[in-house]
């Protein structure tokens, strides 16, 4: 199997897919505070993307998934299910959107602060933040996943933190989740090379304690098994014939 170039085409409608994502991530922002349940958050963004974007929330129905995004609190790691639990003071929660238009997928998830949040809690959430962005950094034709995979690591751990293993990024396009598989750990030049027209996502998922996880009897909700805060940011990212191109960036990114 091999990793899918995108045409121009595609790429277009990839673009489209990308910003609605990333608006979503905007539009949501107000709503962060401590007292709203993340079904209501869940609600808000589902009546966003299908009313106003007129567009479809990818992870509803997705392999059951039964919501139509992610909110991953505090130890949670990814693929938490929204609930009836209401937000409070101190809390940081992931937020995980993915749109589908016009059969293409824009695939983004950001770190929020519920009010005022501990010193340690932000440290985690921007040096998690960091690692994408120097994993962002690396991306243009020649360079390899393990390129990608190296420099989180590198950056997460020489922070003492840790980075967990059983998640990744992944290839995206009128598929949720194609190949290649974008590990957030290895060695430089392991792995694929990256060539102009590819589409992944990065979403390095990255813990205060050990690296290790797991999931609940949900069957998707996926937990810190030493309960240490863990963060992830997540974007979409096109290779260009000379780097990259951020398909899911927001206005305060640019
Ligand atoms: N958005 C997640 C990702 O970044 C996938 C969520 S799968 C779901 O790949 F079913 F939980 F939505
Ligand atoms: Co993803
Ligand atoms: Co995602």
């Amino acid at each position: 199997m091999s990793i899918i170039i995108k045409s121009a085409n595609e790429i277009e409608k990839m673009r489209i897919a990308g910003k609605l994502a990333a608006d979503v991530l905007e539009f949501i922002e107000p709503y962060i505070i401590p007292g709203i349940t993340t079904n209501e958050i869940d609600k808000l963004c589902h009546d966003y993307i299908v009313d106003v974007q007129h567009a479809i929330p990818a992870p509803l129905n997705y392999r059951g998934f039964p919501k139509s995004i992610c909110t991953s609190i505090n130890h949670t790691v990814c693929h938490g299910i929204p609930n009836d639990k209401k937000l409070k003071k101190g809390d940081i929660i992931n937020v995980d959107i993915t749109v589908i238009k016009n059969d293409y997928h824009g695939d983004t998830s950001k770190m929020f602060y519920v009010g005022e949040v501990s010193p340690h809690a932000k440290r985690l959430c921007s040096i998690t933040r960091e690692c994408l962005m120097l994993a962002i950094a690396e991306v243009k034709p020649g360079c390899t996943l393990g390129d990608i995979g190296y420099v989180i690591q590198k950056h997460a751990e020489s922070n003492r933190y840790s980075v967990v293993r059983e998640f990744c990024g992944h290839g995206i396009g009128n598929k949720f989740h194609e190949e290649p598989q974008v590990l957030h750990y290895g060695k430089r030049g392991e792995g694929a090379t990256l060539e102009a027209g590819m589409i992944l996502t990065i979403e390095p998922m990255i813990n205060i304690g050990k690296r290790n996880i797991k999931v609940l009897k949900d069957g998707w909700t996926a937990v810190t098994k030493d309960r240490s805060l863990s963060a992830q940011w997540e974007h979409t990212i096109l290779v260009t014939g000379t780097g990259h191109e951020v398909l899911t960036l927001r206005q305060e990114e640019q």
